[in-house]
């Protein structure tokens, strides 16, 4: 149960659920025109509880329309992340109405963690495959996070699953059989956490073309330190799938980086489109009884459109947000809470938020071509717990782009989400100010697009 109990008000363009509390974004799917969003979510608190997976849907990514609860904790556990994907010409047999199935690949984490299934024809109202689990365990206490994916002209579906300090792949003609077809062990840790307890979670797997025409592969997977000092990342590979595992490349493949932000995590593709799109969970474990909630507590990132650039340091992603300009004023003062404004910039600069109380969210980049994100008097109270370390407060990056640029600053009432350098750069941050940021300032080499 959460102490402190005061809402904030609501982010417009951020997903936020009507009640209750939210963590990973599952499931997530392009289909017939619709856009599925399903979550990890307790109804019942504002704390993390007992599973259940909330389903919402948009047209737009922007705009959502929360559906009726998809998955229920029942006796074989909670319901924990994990995709969806259309099963088209009902290869599984699981519909009996002609209708291709949606099926949710997701972890029973009960006695112990195994993969299951349901599965919807009208996509609201979902089953349990009676027999369940497709994936037994193995005997690892963590062993979960389904994710499936498709490889163009494999004719198979394909699955990705964390499986204690590794990632296991597996094969299926029908979404119900599936048998193991390779590992992929990741190396790096994130810094200052070396030889500490780490779990991994969510992983993903997909192509995304590279600048020359190549497909290129990429593995997603979020990790989190359990042992103090607390941290979590969110880190990817570059490499290819030859349909069995996944191979990063000899040189200069990661683990990269995905958003250095601190309120970014499990981000995911959605399924059923042709290129990569992500979602994330905007917040951290860190605080996950600390955050000032009331009604609700959760929101997730933007959606987020996944490219190829090569930049000095070789191949690296871009994600650059899918929210169409106008939708936020882009003036501080026209609705205090909401802005969305791209600056240009020419050399060092920095740009600050702030209102009348004091409190700020400055970012700059220096002339070391150094990104920092300054949220510590970001918030009335912080809402981290005491202890944590500075990333939590200014987050450092390195900048991957010369010459002039652009940034793109989203401020949505609780999170602000920066895209600068064609998303080379992309951060989430929370922000709780006890009076909504509403001046904007600029010094250094950089002004505001008009
Ligand atoms: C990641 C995670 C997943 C798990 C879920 C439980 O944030 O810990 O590994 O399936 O959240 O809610």
């Amino acid at each position: 149960m959460r102490i402190v109990s005061e809402q904030q008000p609501r982010p417009r363009v951020h997903f936020t659920p009507r009640q209750g509390w939210i963590n990973d974004p599952n499931g997530l799917i392009y289909l017939t025109g619709q856009y599925h969003l399903f979550a990890q979510h307790y109804p019942h608190d504002t704390s993390w509880g007992a599973m259940h997976w909330l389903h919402a849907t948009s047209d737009d990514l922007i705009h959502w329309h929360e559906q009726p609860i998809a998955l229920y904790p029942n006796e074989r556990g909670m319901k924990f992340s994990g995709s969806s994907v259309l099963d088209r010409g009902n290869r599984s047999g699981l519909s009996t109405d002609g209708r291709d199935p949606l099926i949710l690949v997701y972890t029973n984490h009960g006695q112990q963690e195994e993969q299951a299934i349901a599965w919807s024809t009208d996509g609201l109202a979902f089953t349990e495959w009676e027999k369940n689990p497709i994936i037994p365990n193995p005997g690892l206490h963590d062993f979960r996070d389904p994710k499936v994916f498709q490889m163009p002209g494999s004719g198979h579906w394909h699955l990705v699953l964390t499986a204690g300090q590794q990632l296991f792949f597996y094969q299926s003609a029908d979404l119900l059989h599936w048998h193991q077809t390779g590992t992929f062990v990741p190396d790096g840790q994130p810094s200052g956490s070396e030889g500490k307890n780490w779990v991994l979670e969510c992983p993903d797997c997909f192509a995304v073309p590279a600048p020359d025409g190549r497909v290129v592969w990429v593995l997603l997977l979020s990790h989190m330190v359990l042992d103090e000092p607390r941290k979590t990342e969110i880190l990817y590979w570059l490499g290819e799938f030859d349909g069995l595992t996944f191979r990063p490349f000899p040189s200069s493949s990661g683990p990269f980086l995905f958003d250095p932000g601190p309120d970014h995590y499990a981000p995911v593709t959605f399924a059923g489109l042709p290129e990569p799109l992500t979602l994330g969970w905007g917040s951290n474990w860190a605080y996950k009884d600390t955050l000032p909630c009331q009604t609700y507590c959760g929101q997730m990132t933007l959606a987020r459109r996944l490219a190829l650039i090569k930049t000095k340091n070789g191949l690296r992603l871009t994600q650059e947000p899918v929210l169409p300009t106008g939708l936020l004023p882009a003036k501080p003062d026209v609705m205090p809470g909401q802005l969305d404004v791209t600056i240009e910039f020419y050399g060092s600069f920095s740009c600050r938020l702030f209102n009348a109380s004091g409190e700020s969210f400055v970012i700059s980049l220096d002339d070391n071509q150094y990104w920092q994100i300054d949220r510590s008097h970001g918030a009335s109270q912080p809402f981290w717990p005491s202890g944590l370390p500075d990333w939590y407060e200014v987050i450092r990056s390195p900048r991957l782009a010369d010459g002039p640029s652009q940034m793109r600053l989203v401020y949505d009432q609780t999170s602000i989400e920066i895209f600068a350098d064609q998303g080379l750069l992309a951060c989430h941050l929370l922000v709780m100010p006890g009076k909504a940021f509403d001046q904007l300032e600029m010094a250094g080499a950089a002004r505001v697009q008009h």
